[in-house]
């Protein structure tokens, strides 16, 4: 058996905003309904921001609980994904890393969309094998509700606040919780497809984050699909071996159709987005923590991570999932 060095996932956090809004309340100042919502995209339910909360506080409180559940104090390196930086400059994760009293340790922000989570892990992963630190906290923190117009209803009632944290730690490629393989892709001729406007584009009007649903949809199942699959290839396991697949979560309906078109079973696909709604980046450490509670995922289980999103960016992970307790919060 091989003893190469990898990163292990050794610790799950998540903290999402304490106030709901159902498809019903946000139906009533848009043309849409909760049947449609619920149909459409399986959401149900999504949280929001309070005011006074920043994006960083949710993605200190995901870390922090990250942390305590790897039963550690620190961390040799902090890795934020996030779209919705509170501030355009300077990257968060620096501020994070001094909140959580980690020290001077490497700290900087991508932006990769709804593929941030794991474009962080594999640069993490890349830091650890290149012996620049032993251990990094991934964290994605979104806070998507500050920059969807609210009276778009192709977007508004998709997307929720929310963030969610891994430790990665140095160990061996035979442990539970290894990051066996990865697959990581671009496509920049889509770059229109999911964005925000800059300033020079367009100067004197409310900048709004926009997406052409359709085609990413169509697109997100192309790519989620093959990339899961040579991951999949990578480790040698068979679509019907995978134990746990856990998307990105944009729609129930396009994590069905990644599962379907995989051979994966429909019910080794992890669907947890009907009470939080997309919440980019953090979707899969909230997957994945939904899915423990659950029961869904065990450790030992043959889990596959596929992302998909603006850029366009793409990303999956396989690791078989270790013993660990996700700590959760509400801010
Ligand atoms: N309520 C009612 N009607 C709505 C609606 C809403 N909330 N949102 C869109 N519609 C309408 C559209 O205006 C369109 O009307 P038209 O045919 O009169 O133009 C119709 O529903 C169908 O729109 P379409 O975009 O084709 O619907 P869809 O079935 O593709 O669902 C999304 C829309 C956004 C839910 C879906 O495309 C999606 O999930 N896209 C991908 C998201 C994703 O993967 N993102 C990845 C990165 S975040």
């Amino acid at each position: 058996m091989s003893t190469r060095t990898a990163a292990v996932v050794a610790g799950l956090g998540t903290c999402l905003p304490a106030a709901e809004f159902d498809n019903t309340s946000l139906a009533a100042g848009l043309d849409t309904t909760d049947e449609w919502i619920r149909t459409r995209t399986g959401i149900a339910a999504r949280r929001r921001v309070a005011p006074e909360v920043s994006m960083r506080d949710l993605a200190c409180e995901a870390a922090a609980n990250a942390l305590s559940s790897a039963r550690l104090e620190t961390a040799g390196g902090l890795i934020l994904a996030t779209t919705t930086p509170d501030r355009p400059c300077p990257a968060a994760a620096p501020e994070i890393a001094q909140r959580l009293g980690l020290g001077q340790i490497p700290a900087f922000d991508i932006s990769a969309v709804c593929s941030g989570f794991l474009c962080a892990t594999a640069a993490a992963t890349g830091m650890i094998a290149a012996g620049i630190t032993d251990s990094v906290l991934v964290v994605a923190a979104e806070t998507y509700s500050r920059i969807v117009d609210p009276t778009d209803r192709s977007t508004a009632v998709i997307f929720g606040d929310g963030a969610g944290a891994v430790l990665l730690r140095r160990g061996s490629a035979t442990e539970q919780g290894a990051l066996l393989a990865f697959d990581l892709g671009s496509d920049g001729s889509g770059k229109d497809l999911i964005h925000i406007p800059g300033e020079a584009e367009q100067p004197d009007e409310q900048r709004w984050f926009s997406m052409a649903g359709r085609k990413v949809y169509l697109r997100a199942v192309e790519q989620m699909t093959a990339s899961a699959l040579q991951v999949m290839k990578d480790c040698a396991w068979t679509p019907e071996t995978v134990d746990a697949l856990v998307p990105h979560q944009a729609n129930a309906r396009i994590i069905q159709a990644v599962a379907d078109r995989l051979g994966v079973p429909p019910e080794r696909a992890v669907c947890a987005l009907s009470r939080v709604g997309n919440t980019a980046s953090a979707s899969i450490p909230l997957a994945l923590a939904e899915a423990l509670a659950t029961g869904q995922l065990n450790s030992g289980a043959r889990t596959v991570l596929t992302a998909f999103g603006g850029g366009l960016a793409w990303a999956s992970a396989a690791l078989t999932w270790p013993q660990l307790t996700a700590v959760t919060s509400e801010i």
